[in-house]
């Protein structure tokens, strides 16, 4: 059965390391240390190629994975066809899918999908959509997820332009009284974890800033938690 991603409380800062930035051929022990070290989730990022022009990887790497952690899985489909590879990814072991809005396949009978499977459903939206393209589907949803850079790749800079878009799905998730969890991903660090949880974020996804953290993962994800504060404060 997969995980309940609303077992979490909506105020609480929740950190979901993506694997993009692990060594992959350390990949089982270095997601084992990243959940060790706290992480509630973890953030795996399916790129097709077509959709973002990137391939990452896809179904036997979260088989795998599933197999060896029990940290719920955090899927972000950046890919064309998502109403068609979900039940895939749903039993590779996914708890949680994102998809995007820009994707071809029509987002309720996706996000109808995706729940008839047991897991929770998210969508997603480029940079350049605002957010008014996901109020139509949030009363369905469990998570949006803000991308604060142009998805496809890893290790990008921060786009503090995206800033209003999380604040605006803070602004209408509370207007409508929803359970819904904003996630944020794209070069999310030290530098700026406080603006996107001052701004409503308490999901926060980073790669880069956990895997690569210098003085190691334990600590780029304590970076993330010790955000509680600002986010308790901004509410
Ligand atoms: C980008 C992905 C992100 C990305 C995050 O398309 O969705 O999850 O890998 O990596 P960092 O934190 O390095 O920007
Ligand atoms: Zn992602």
């Amino acid at each position: 059965m997969p995980q309940d991603i609303t077992k979490f409380s909506q105020d609480k800062i929740l950190v979901s390391p993506s694997i993009l930035a692990a060594d992959f051929c350390e990949l089982g022990r270095e997601c084992d240390e990243v959940v060790k070290a706290g992480a509630e989730m973890l953030h795996l990022d399916v790129m097709d190629g077509k959709m973002v022009p990137n391939i990452s990887f896809g179904v036997p790497v979260i088989t795998s994975l599933r197999k060896k952690n029990d940290a719920l899985f955090d899927v972000h489909l950046m890919i064309d066809r998502p109403l068609f590879y979900t039940p895939a990814f749903v039993k590779a072991g996914a708890d949680h899918i994102t998809f995007h809005v820009e994707s071809s396949d029509d987002p309720l009978k996706t996000i109808e999908c995706i729940h008839s499977h047991g897991c929770s459903a998210g969508m997603s939206l480029r940079p350049g959509t605002p957010a008014e393209a996901l109020f139509p589907y949030l009363d369905q949803l469990e998570m949006v997820l803000v991308m604060t850079v142009e998805p496809g790749f890893g290790g990008q800079s921060f786009m503090a332009d995206q800033l209003p878009k999380i604040a605006a799905f803070r602004k209408e998730i509370i207007k409508r009284g929803l359970k819904c969890h904003i996630e944020v991903d794209g070069g999310i660090g030290e530098k700026n974890v406080d603006l996107v949880v001052a701004n409503g974020a308490n999901v926060l996804v980073a790669g880069t800033s956990v895997f690569r953290h210098p003085s190691g993962m334990a600590a780029g994800v304590k970076v993330l938690h010790d955000a509680q504060d600002k986010f308790d404060s901004a509410l």
